[in-house]
Parts: C-alpha cells; sequence; structure tokens
C-alpha cells in the first residue's frame, strides 16, 4: 500500500520504517528541512535501536519530503504522528495535529487518516467534524494508537501486543488491519473514543503501577524491608505480573509526563477530579527529590559539595532526556548549593544541562566527588571498576537511584550505599 507518514520525529520513523519493511511504499513528511535533508542522506537523526539498519535495509521504499502534495499523492493511508507537547494548563497541544489536518488535500480516491499521535478523548470527533466541514467526505479517519516504548520501539512495533484500531467506518478498520498484515497481534477495534482512551489509560495504569511501587519502596525505607524482594514477591501472582514494579526515583520520558498529564486534565475539564492519577503524579514529583534527602543524610549540607550524576537520559538505550528526572535532580542539587559533574554515554548533557560539568566517561565524573547519584542503569555502570571509582572519589556516597547495583558489594568497597526501599546499613 501507499503511506504517508506525518511527522519525522521518534513515533513516525519508526512507524515509516516498519511500515516499509513489512513491503508498503512509504513516504514521511515533516516541515523540518533539515531533519528532511538529513534523512535523504541517509542519516538517522535519532538514537533508537534497529531504526538505522531498517531504513537503510528498506530505502527503495521509503522517501521523505517536506511536500504536503508529494506524501498525499497515490496515499491510501495518512499516519499523524506529530508532537503533543503539553500546553501551560497541562491540556494537550493540538497545534501540530491541526496543523496536518487542515493541509490534507481534496483527494479523489478514498484515503484513511491514522491517528498515531496521543490526543485526547474526543479529538477525532473533532476532526471528524472539521474534515466534513471542509467537505472531505472521502477521508476516513481512525485511531491507531501507537506502544511503543523508546530503546525498543522497532521490536515493540513489529511484535506488539495488541494493535487499536477505533473506527467510524468499519471499511476505514479494515484497512489499517490490512496494513499490519503479517504483524501476528490481537487487533482490537472499537469507537474513535475508546481506542483514544485505551491509549491514555494504558499509559495511565503503567504509571500507577511505578508510583505504587515507589511508595511501597519508601515504605520499606522506613521499616527495614526491601523493595526488591516485595516487587519479586508481588510479581509471581499471575493476576498482577511481574512489568513495571522497578523501584526507583521516577518515571520520565516524551510520554508518561505528558500523557498522565493529559488525561487528568481531561478528566478535570470533564467535570471529574481524577484522585488516584493526580496522587500518582504527585508521588512522581516527590520520589525525583528524595533523592536529594538521601545525600544530605550522608552528607549533611550539600553546599559546595560535588555530586556526581550518572545517567542523564530517562532511561537507558536513548539519547532522549525529555522529562528526564536527571534533569530535576539537577536543578534541586544546584539550588542546593552542590557543583555537579555528569555522565551519560550518549545523551546530550550540554544541551540541557548549564553550568553542569559533563565527563566523558563514568569514572571522570566521579573524580573528587562527594557523592554519586546513579539516575539511568546504563549496563555500562554495572562494569565500573567501583574499588577503582570509590579512590577517585572524596566520599564514597552512593545513593543508586535504581537498584541497579549489589549493596553488599559496594559496602564491602567502603561505600556508603543506599538503594530506593532497600534497607539501610
Ligand atoms: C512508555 C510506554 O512504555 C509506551 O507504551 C508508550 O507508548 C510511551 O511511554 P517509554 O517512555 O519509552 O514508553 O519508556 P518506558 O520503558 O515505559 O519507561 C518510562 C519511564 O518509567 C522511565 O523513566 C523508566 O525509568 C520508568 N520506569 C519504568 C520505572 O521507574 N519503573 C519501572 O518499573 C518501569
Amino acid at each position: 500500500m501507499r503511506v504517508a507518514v506525518f511527522g519525522a520525529g521518534y513515533v513516525g520513523l519508526v512507524t515509516g520504517a516498519c511500515l516499509a519493511d513489512l513491503g508498503h511504499d512509504v513516504v514521511v513528511r515533516d516541515i523540518l528541512e533539515e531533519r528532511i535533508d538529513a534523512l535523504r542522506r541517509g542519516e538517522v537523526p535519532i538514537h533508537e535501536q534497529g531504526l538505522a539498519e531498517l531504513l537503510e535495509r528498506n530505502r527503495e521504499r521509503l522517501r521523505f519530503t517536506t511536500d504536503v502534495g508529494e506524501a498525499i499523492d497515490g496515499a491510501e493511508v495518512v499516519f499523524v504522528a506529530v508532537g503533543t507537547p503539553p500546553t501551560a494548563s497541562g491540556d494537550a497541544d493540538l497545534t501540530a495535529v491541526w496543523t496536518v489536518v487542515d493541509e490534507l488535500p481534496k483527494v479523489e480516491h478514498r484515503v484513511v487518516v491514522a491517528m498515531k499521535s496521543t490526543v485526547p478523548v474526543g479529538t477525532g470527533d473533532a476532526v471528524r467534524h472539521r474534515l466534513d466541514e471542509r467537505g472531505l467526505e472521502n477521508v476516513g479517519y481512525v485511531s491507531n494508537p501507537e506502544f511503543t516504548a523508546e530503546g525498543t520501539a522497532v521490536h515493540d512495533f513489529q511484535h506488539p501486543d495488541r494493535i487499536v484500531v477505533g473506527a467510524f467506518d468499519p471499511a476505514d478498520a479494515e484497512v489499517i488491519e490490512r496494513l499490519h498484515a503479517g504483524i501476528e497481534a490481537p487487533v482490537i477495534t472499537c469507537d474513535v473514543n475508546s481506542a483514544e482512551m485505551i491509549k491514555l489509560a494504558a499509559n495511565a495504569f503503567l504509571v500507577t503501577r511505578i508510583s505504587f511501587i515507589n511508595e511501597i519502596a519508601n515504605v520499606c525505607e522506613a521499616t527495614g524491608a526491601d523493595v526488591v524482594k516485595v516487587a519479586e514477591g508481588i510479581g509471581l501472582d499471575h493476576r498482577l505480573g511481574p512489568h513495571f514494579l522497578r523501584a526507583g526515583i521516577g518515571y520520565g520520558g516524551s510520554c508518561f509526563p505528558k500523557d498522565s498529564l493529559a488525561l487528568k486534565q481531561l478528566a478535570a475539564n470533564s467535570g471529574y477530579s481524577f484522585q488516584l492519577l493526580n496522587a500518582v503524579i504527585e508521588v512522581n514529583e516527590l520520589q525525583k527529590r528524595r533523592v536529594v534527602g538521601k545525600l544530605e543524610r550522608h552528607l549533611g549540607s550539600i553546599r559546595g559539595k560535588k555530586i556526581a550524576l550518572l545517567g542523564l537520559a530517562f532511561k537507558p538505550g536513548t539519547d532522549d532526556m525529555r522529562e528526564a528526572p536527571s534533569l530535576v535532580l539537577a536543578a534541586r542539587l544546584q539550588a542546593e548549593g552542590a557543583e555537579i559533574s555528569a555522565w551519560d554515554p550518549i545523551a546530550n548533557g550540554r544541551a540541557h544541562l548549564d553550568g553542569v560539568a559533563i565527563a566523558g566517561s563514568a569514572l571522570e565524573a566521579l573524580e573528587g566527588a562527594d557523592g554519586a547519584v546513579i539516575v539511568t542503569e546504563w549496563p555500562e555502570l554495572g562494569e565500573v571498576d567501583w574499588a577503582e571509582a570509590g579512590s577517585r572519589m572524596r566520599q564514597r556516597v552512593l545513593v543508586d537511584g535504581r537498584n541497579m547495583l549489589d549493596p553488599e558489594e559496594l559496602r564491602a568497597h567502603g561505600f556508603e550505599y543506599e538503594g530506593i526501599g532497600r534497607a539501610a546499613e
């Protein structure tokens, strides 16, 4: 099939590359000329495992353009994969979505617009109305949310747990099903509002699990239990399952913070206070800040102390620092008067952090530090020679914000080690 993808970000590029790999003929359109030029030269503007290979392998079936006409020409499906960042009020900003909708030209044959961007419930209705107003009855609309996680997006797209298609017209849903032929997964077809809600509710549930285990971790600290064991014990219950029960210093990224806020706001705008979700968001904010207290417990005041932040990306396997806990942590520590060094294998700390010394290796960041925080569980940190690291530090204080290291081993190297929700020494 001929497919157009609007938006060459994480979601758009992965969607385009994976559909081309299924044999479809794909044109990816973005407004950023530099980005399109780079893609045409064969450069990949983002770090996403397997994406570069996929783009390369399907070069013949992939084109990149800034031109709407070129993208739409002959297309049977038009994916919308543009950003929907939060506005000042926490609602999703749909400006980029509306721009795409308003740019769609009149077409002779049936074209199905498939919404991949995460949008509030009711957006599909509003888009349908706008298309009808413009006399674009030939343009169908479906909600086809994505559930891909960064770092594993290509794999997640190719091996999804389910494909959700919310449609006004069953024939449009069938087009999307056909487009995914070759991918083994149950297909959930439903109305557009429900498809939009499935995406928001899935993310809300996942963040609820994270904040839940983080609160359990905090109570473990107060009572002397170990959350790693507790999570294992909970997760083996088949009704609960093991996923998203890793306690840490909070969730970040391009989706969870934005989408949970958007659902909270959507509920509030509809006259309902989503109390559970409000608490989940609040717990996450507090969780990032608790690290400061942990450092202070070992160092006293952190004014003038040097703190090393190990890992800056919101999770390993990505260079993405959107809403990363590292940003809040760095700002809080700076406000308390600490001097900060930081290391990340791929995220560009310089672009996001002012007044932070960016080091070329974890050991370099630890040089002369009074304390260190593992912010992102990069596998590289498991390879660090902690005896050597300790000898370079001024004080051997380590807060393991992701519970990735063995407390006993670190203590054997003379560290004052603190994890999240693990009994203190
Ligand atoms: C997420 C969803 O997984 C995906 O389905 C959705 O489409 C977009 O949002 P992503 O943001 O890429 O994907 O990352 P994910 O791996 O889900 O992690 C998000 C954040 O939660 C990270 O900051 C991670 O560190 C944190 N997290 C995750 C925890 O703190 N504990 C966990 O148990 C799991």
